[in-house]
């Protein structure tokens, strides 16, 4: 990495507070880039079907007969009723406001009464279909008919993930933490991208899980990759059979730009963060827990509850007064700390996420 002469400074704040490069961030970001849409074992069979949300687009996500997992604006292509709302099951898809039907593939199946209208090709209408990646069992849309695909953005990470958890394709969630934090989503991923914050703020999570000294965060296409050793394995709060597999005493995170992560504890204990923007001094995050099958595991909900009452907690009161600062008239962003080795004491992780956040709303 090279020196720069004058030192970087972090963003300026109103990248955080202004409405207005919010409503760029809905409309441009969040339109062109892979964002988490469900779980595979919620459209386990032909039919199965849920709704979420996108950019302010209602979409839906379904199973069609074919196998294959479809995502598609949730709009009839009559006079733009809503198709489906929450999750269930369906043979064919129904609009309920003048029974229009579609294929589980999207094509229009019949209407009543529509034979009467001159020339309609019932083969030209067919619902708008949205790109959606399983990576892993995790479903992942994007709005952007042209955006390349997963592996592009984040090369070797579902290899990687595949060899930290060998039994990712069975996990189902079993455990939903729902966080609402008062901060701009930035606020949230940046701090969760670096670790310079780690030893004064997390005592359980640098004494009890990860040596602070070895922590280190690369860039990797789009993902930013966390990588540390472990403290004693005897002290984690749960048996780990070291001998299972060559990465079951390891810790490693993978952060998809923008708003999603992929995090192992060891034990090969898969559990992720999904940021939700709410405006720009709100956002969510979602701690997900997984099992096979989404057995209950008390180990896995004690981890959920200790992750919530510590890291988690001591993250919220970070973020909120950072969002609290960032609205002072006496703040002049300040130099980043930028170490040309990188490790935990460095802020290179940042300069990189605030790069991408300046170009997300650049015209
Ligand atoms: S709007 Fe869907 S059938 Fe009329
Ligand atoms: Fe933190």
């Amino acid at each position: 990495m090279s020196h720069p002469l004058k030192p970087v400074r972090s963003l300026e704040a109103r990248y955080y507070t202004d409405p207005a490069i919010y409503a760029r961030e809905m409309d441009g970001l969040l339109s062109r880039t892979w964002q988490y849409a469900g779980h595979s074992s919620q459209v386990e069979k032909p039919g199965d079907y849920f709704t979420f949300q996108i950019a302010g687009q209602n979409l839906f996500c379904i199973h069609g007969r074919d196998g294959v997992i479809r995502a598609f604006y949730n709009v009839c292509q009559h006079r733009a009723h809503e198709l489906v709302s929450g999750e269930g099951n369906c043979k064919v898809v129904v609009c309920p406001y003048h029974a229009w039907s579609y294929e589980l593939s999207g094509e229009l199946r019949s209407g009543p009464n529509i034979k009467v209208v001159p020339g309609l090709d019932k083969r030209e209408i067919c619902l708008t279909e949205v790109r959606v990646e399983d990576f892993h069992g995790f479903l992942f849309a994007n709005l952007d008919p042209d955006a390349k695909p997963m592996d592009e953005w984040f090369p070797k990470v579902r290899e990687e993930l595949a060899d930290f958890v060998p039994h990712i394709r069975q996990l189902e969630p079993l455990e939903w933490v729902e966080i609402p934090e008062a901060c701009n989503w930035k606020v949230s991923v940046e701090n969760y991208s670096e670790c310079y914050h780690c030893s004064i703020n997390h005592p359980t999570f640098s004494t009890g899980v990860v040596k602070p000294e070895t922590y280190d965060i690369q860039p990797q296409g789009h993902c930013l990759r966390h990588t540390t050793e472990c403290q004693n394995l005897d002290r984690m709060s749960y048996p780990i059979d070291l001998a299972s597999n060559p990465h079951a005493g390891e810790y490693s995170s993978w952060f998809l730009w923008p708003m999603f992560s992929f995090q192992v504890y060891p034990g090969n204990v898969l559990n992720t963060y999904h940021w939700r923007p709410q405006g720009p001094d709100q956002c969510t995050v979602w701690r997900g827990w997984y099992t096979v099958g989404g057995v209950d595991s008390d180990v896995i909900r004690r981890l959920a509850i200790q992750d919530r009452a510590t890291t988690v907690e001591e993250d919220i009161r970070i973020v909120e007064s950072v969002q609290r600062g960032l609205k002072s008239k006496g703040y002049r962003p300040g130099p980043l700390v930028l170490d040309p080795n990188c490790g935990v004491n460095s802020e290179h992780s940042v300069e990189k996420l605030q790069q991408w956040m300046r170009e997300a709303v650049k015209r």
